[in-house]
């Protein structure tokens, strides 16, 4: 967020902090005098209560919640800074562990092994802020990695590409203008809203640095096909005679697939994957903010980029973006890691993915919506609403709030922005009580925008799992009430992604 300088007048009126305040405290000027703690742990914690209820907020795949143990570790080791290696040369052996586990998790061959012998030296990795750092650097080493290919054969190694999909999150986007490579984005379509393999390959050609695999998709929660990706990869550098990775975002899924569909290949068991990334602070079930970031081998890393820092008595690798950093969510990422182990996260996963399609089936049964993501790949409820019904789901996502509940309405990527829907991301938190919960305040909701306020006069209890499914009651055979809501226009692609999808 960009914070802007605004005029100094304004004041926080004491109305937070309750009696401990008496004086007002200037609002964007450095109060002159220091104040008790009780006094601003006060003002500061009652001016958050305006903030959205974190676990109401189904908008978010960022962890809400965590064990009161992991909670604990990290008011321990809050006051920790990572890069001080020398100081914490355990947090370095918990974060060294930590790469090893996902390498490993992610398949990535031994030293030395790997298909067409061509994996030199193991697997490495980082941790990162989240998975845009990690995208950032991932993204780096393929421009490095493709510049150095280029310099080799003495080519040019101007006007570098990237290919992906148009759903790629914010950060490719960023990527590609801040490091100046030209993004090519595969259009989606009114029925398509993952990458086209066959669109994907025309876009490849000789300046292609790589391409990007989601798994799955922010948008809908989608898996990307991978595999099919692969495939066609292997023949388009065949046919043209070159060298491109595929680099497999897997912000939200390298926690997911792993445990919930762990033959699907779409890791380093594929020969073109060089690099993975995955954020911590999704379904690692880790509060922000720790991402991490995999290569298939040493070789994948252009040595130029990796800095050796001589830091307070020490001297180590580093590659990021960012010198200091929290230690605390490296710590807490490992403590779930041997936690819950392979079968705790499975378990999660599991209980995850049975709400998420609970929540689908119900949405379903109800009749205003048609399902886009049904929790089959990532647990995300995705669901656009019937063009014959008298509201649309912005106007269905400002309703639900009103309860509490944050679900985004958004239009899709280029060229689906005439499909707009409403998601949720189920995470631990979601209950399956909140789930039937939320799903009775749906179908009350719906009630209310096609009948008026007057639907709201009699709420139907929400039921329990078993009992018929929530239906909004509609007469039978009733026109919708109201006609149709003229639709805001859809952002403008060149510096906006779509609000909400996050
Ligand atoms: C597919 C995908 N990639 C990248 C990101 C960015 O991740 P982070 O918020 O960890 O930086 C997201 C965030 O939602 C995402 O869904």
């Amino acid at each position: 967020m960009l914070s802007k300088r605004v005029p100094d007048e304004a004041v926080l009126a004491p109305a937070y902090a309750r009696r401990a305040l008496r004086s007002p405290v200037p609002r964007y000027e450095m109060p002159t005098e220091p104040m008790d703690p009780g006094d601003a742990y006060r003002l500061v914690h009652d001016e958050l209560s305006l903030d959205g209820n974190p676990e109401l907020n189904l908008a978010t795949f960022v962890t809400t919640w965590m064990d009161e143990e992991a909670d604990r570790l990290m008011t321990e080791t809050a006051n920790k800074n990572a890069i001080d290696w020398d100081e914490y040369p355990q947090t370095v052996e918990l974060q060294d562990r930590c790469v090893n586990m996902l390498a490993r998790l992610f398949h990535a061959p031994e030293a030395g092994g790997g298909a067409g012998g061509s994996d030199n030296g193991a697997a490495v990795g980082t941790a990162t802020v989240g998975s845009s750092e990690a995208i950032h650097l991932a993204g780096l080493a393929m421009k490095w990695r493709w510049r150095k290919a280029r310099e080799a054969n003495g080519a040019d190694h101007d006007h570098p590409n990237i290919v992906m999909g148009a759903n790629v999150q914010v950060c490719w986007e960023k990527f590609a203008r801040y490091f100046d490579v030209e993004p090519r984005y595969v259009p989606l379509t009114d029925d398509r809203f993952v990458i086209g393999v066959p669109e994907a390959m025309a876009l490849v050609d000789d300046h292609t640095i790589g391409v990007v695999g989601i798994l799955g998709s922010t948008y809908t929660g989608e898996y990307e096909p991978i595999a099919e990706l692969d495939a066609a990869l292997d023949a388009r550098c065949a046919e043209l005679g070159i060298d491109v990775p595929i680099h497999v975002d897997a912000a939200s899924g390298g926690f997911v697939a792993p445990f919930l569909q762990p033959e699907l290949q779409w890791d380093f068991r594929l020969g073109r994957v060089h690099s993975v990334n995955v954020s911590g602070h999704k379904y690692g079930l880790v509060y922000p903010g720790v991402g991490w970031v995999v290569w298939r081998s040493a070789q994948d890393l252009p040595e130029e980029l990796v800095f050796t820092v001589d830091y307070l008595g020490g001297s180590h690798a580093n590659f990021g973006l960012n010198f200091s950093r929290g230690a605390a969510q490296i710590v807490a990422q490992y403590y779930n890691l041997v936690r819950l182990g392979k079968q705790g996260y499975r378990e999660v996963m599991e209980a995850l993915a049975e709400t998420a399609r609970f929540i689908a089936a119900e949405l379903e049964a109800m009749g205003p919506f048609h399902l886009v993501g049904r929790g089959t790949d990532l647990p995300v409820v995705c669901c656009r609403v019937d063009d014959a019904e008298p509201f649309d789901v912005f106007a269905l996502s400002d309703e639900l709030r009103r309860r509490g509940w944050i679900v985004p309405a958004y239009r899709m990527a280029p060229d689906a922005e005439d499909v707009a829907v409403l998601r949720v991301v189920v995470r631990e938190g979601l209950s399956m009580d909140m789930a039937t919960q939320l799903v009775h305040d749906v179908a009350a909701a719906v009630a209310r925008l096609r009948h008026g306020p007057s639907a709201e006069q009699a709420p139907t209890p929400p039921r329990h799992r078993g009992e018929p499914a929530a239906t909004p009651e509609r007469p039978a055979g009733a026109p919708a009430a109201g006609g149709r809501r003229s639709r805001p226009r859809p952002p403008a692609r060149a510096t906006t992604k779509t609000a909400g999808v996050c």
